[in-house]
């Protein structure tokens, strides 16, 4: 290939289109390069290792995997999965672009996994579709890593993954998901979204909402292992579950509206005390956004496996090891931005960890968030996180 470059990733070697034909500068612009390859979303892929081989572990110990990665550009999430992960059997790697296709083809030679990495040119709908229709064996696992947003492909996705199967994918539509483009949103995932001070939160729990009401219409329940957000995208892992019932049982439980209450400045599932009126968000994801038991054995495999060989293994345990913690506080809630609570009580902004001490020592339930490093996940009361924020220190 003309002006190919090598680089090691994972356990990877990959042939990708000369990153010098793609310099904003000093700074690679991925899209710019003939076949898309992006060495931030390292981190990304690190991640989707340790959590396909965590799924496997515990929801398909014994069974034939089939990964379908339909948008896969140069192969490289799918060639890491075969190489990497134990228990893959196949991967179907696709891409519409034909160039993308020869690139993919010949990552997976040089690897030596072209026996298990089947690379077609297709349409990813028409595959996912194909698939759904045609395999002997239901596919279990779905990874979608589109350019910006996951919907157009997301009934055919949900139409593939067989009963327990997993659903993986990455929005990099941020300026929508978090509430700057109300249109889009409204347009794309059928949500009222407006951007609020917790809009990396809204932006997750309005990818999974959309997901559980596509999922819904294959008869077909979804429940996060894991959602994060992280760099410039959002990223969740949904287990994916057959039956009518348990669709019907998800929209009742999971599906619901959130309300920003500016003069509070927090956004609630239970509404705005009178006589704020609330502002409506969603529908959103309203349940768990993390299972405790998948996010550490995701930071187990971290910490063990991938600690050898993958650039960033410490940070896929830290922060699978931060999900972990927030997973239980995540029904129903949203963390406590304090900046936004200062904000409305017109005070300084206390150090979280001040915050999380006293309440800790009150007694209440109390860990640091993902999604910002001035936010506390807490089953404490807002009332009393306000009054803590509010006796920090009052302005003059
Ligand atoms: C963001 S890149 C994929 C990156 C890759 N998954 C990775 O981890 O590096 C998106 C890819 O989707 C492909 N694509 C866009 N629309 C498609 C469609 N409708 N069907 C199949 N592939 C498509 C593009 O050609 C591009 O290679």
């Amino acid at each position: 290939m003309a002006g190919a470059a090598v680089v090691r990733e994972g356990r990877a070697i990959l042939w990708i289109p000369d990153p010098s034909e793609a310099l904003a500068g000093s700074r690679l612009e991925p899209a710019w390069l003939p076949v898309f390859y992006n060495p931030v979303m390292e981190f990304n892929r690190d991640f989707s290792v340790a959590a396909l081989e965590a799924y496997i572990r515990l929801y398909a110990p014994h069974r034939p995997v089939t990964v379908v990665e339909p948008l896969t550009a140069t192969g490289v999430r799918s060639v890491r999965y075969a190489l990497e992960v134990d228990g893959v059997g196949r991967v179907v790697a696709g891409d519409i672009d034909p160039g993308a296709v020869e690139v993919a083809a010949r990552n997976a030679r040089a690897n030596g996994v072209d026996d298990r990495v089947e690379v077609v040119r297709a349409d990813a709908s028409a595959l996912l579709y194909r698939l759904a229709r045609e395999e002997p064996e239901p596919v279990l696992v779905v990874d979608l890593d589109p350019f910006g947003s996951p919907a157009p492909f997301l009934d055919a996705a949900l139409a593939a993954v067989g009963h327990r199967g997993l659903l993986a994918m990455t929005a990099t539509d941020l300026a929508v998901l978090e509430g700057s483009k109300r249109r889009a949103a409204l347009r794309r995932y059928m949500a009222r979204i407006e951007r609020v001070p917790h809009a990396k939160e809204v932006a997750v729990r309005a990818l999974v909402g959309y997901a559980a009401r596509v999922a819904a219409a294959h008869d077909k329940a979804v429940r996060p292992l894991a959602a994060y957000w992280a760099d410039h995208y959002v990223r969740v892992y949904l287990l994916v579950e057959r039956g009518a019932r348990r669709a019907d049982a998800m929209l009742e439980e999971c599906l619901s509206h959130a309300h920003w209450c500016e003069p509070l400045g927090h956004t609630t599932f239970t509404g705005c005390p009178e006589p704020q009126p609330p502002r409506g968000l969603g529908p959103l994801w309203a349940c768990e956004t993390g299972d405790e038991d998948f996010l550490e054995a995701v930071a187990s495999v971290a910490k063990g496996k991938l600690a050898g060989y993958a650039a960033t293994a410490a940070r896929v345990e830290r922060l699978a090891s931060t999900l972990r913690r927030e997973a239980p506080l995540t029904r129903r809630r949203f963390y406590y931005e304090l900046w936004s609570l200062a904000s409305a009580l017109r005070s300084n902004v206390p150090p979280r960890r001040a915050v999380a001490e006293k309440l800790a020592g009150m007694g209440w339930r109390v860990v640091e968030t993902h999604y910002s490093t001035t936010g506390v996940r807490s089953d404490a009361p807002l009332q009393l996180v306000r009054y803590l924020v509010a006796s920090y220190r009052r302005r003059r």
